[in-house]
């Protein structure tokens, strides 16, 4: 079912500081930041040959990276993220299997502009999972 890792995103205390070490420290080629204020996160996206990191800071009262970096306040990986060609499909097949969709159920625009839903981190051993229609 799952097919290219999409992105792996880290929530990240401090965004320029974050970026500048992916940049500066591991060489790496990275974006502006990007208010998502509907997802309630500032992105950088941190483009690598064979996938992508996403770096997320909070924005806004309610967004959902804060309670994550109340836990872990030098930051961490938040969710990993799978393309997958059928994301209805996919949600069906995993429900069926007993696997917890996240909301309502029903596929959000995502940070890429594409349908994504967000798997429960309990029924995968610990991890946040993401899938996309790529
Ligand atoms: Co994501």
């Amino acid at each position: 079912m799952i097919g290219r890792l999409n992105h792996i995103a880290i929530a990240v205390p401090d965004l320029s500081a974050a970026a500048a070490k992916y940049r500066d420290t591991l060489g790496a080629t990275v974006s502006a930041p990007l208010d998502l204020p509907s997802h309630g996160v500032t992105t950088i996206f941190v483009e690598l040959p064979n996938t992508k990191i996403e770096l997320l800071h909070p924005l806004g009262d309610k967004s959902p990276i804060q309670a994550f970096l109340d836990r872990n306040a030098s930051g961490g990986i938040h969710h990993v993220c799978f393309e997958v060609d059928d994301i209805i499909a996919a949600r069906d097949q995993l429900k069926a299997d007993g696997a917890r969709v996240l909301g309502s159920g029903n596929p959000e625009t995502g940070a890429h502009g594409k349908p994504v839903l967000f798997l429960h981190p309990k029924d995968f051993f610990g991890t946040l999972i993401e899938i996309e229609q790529a």
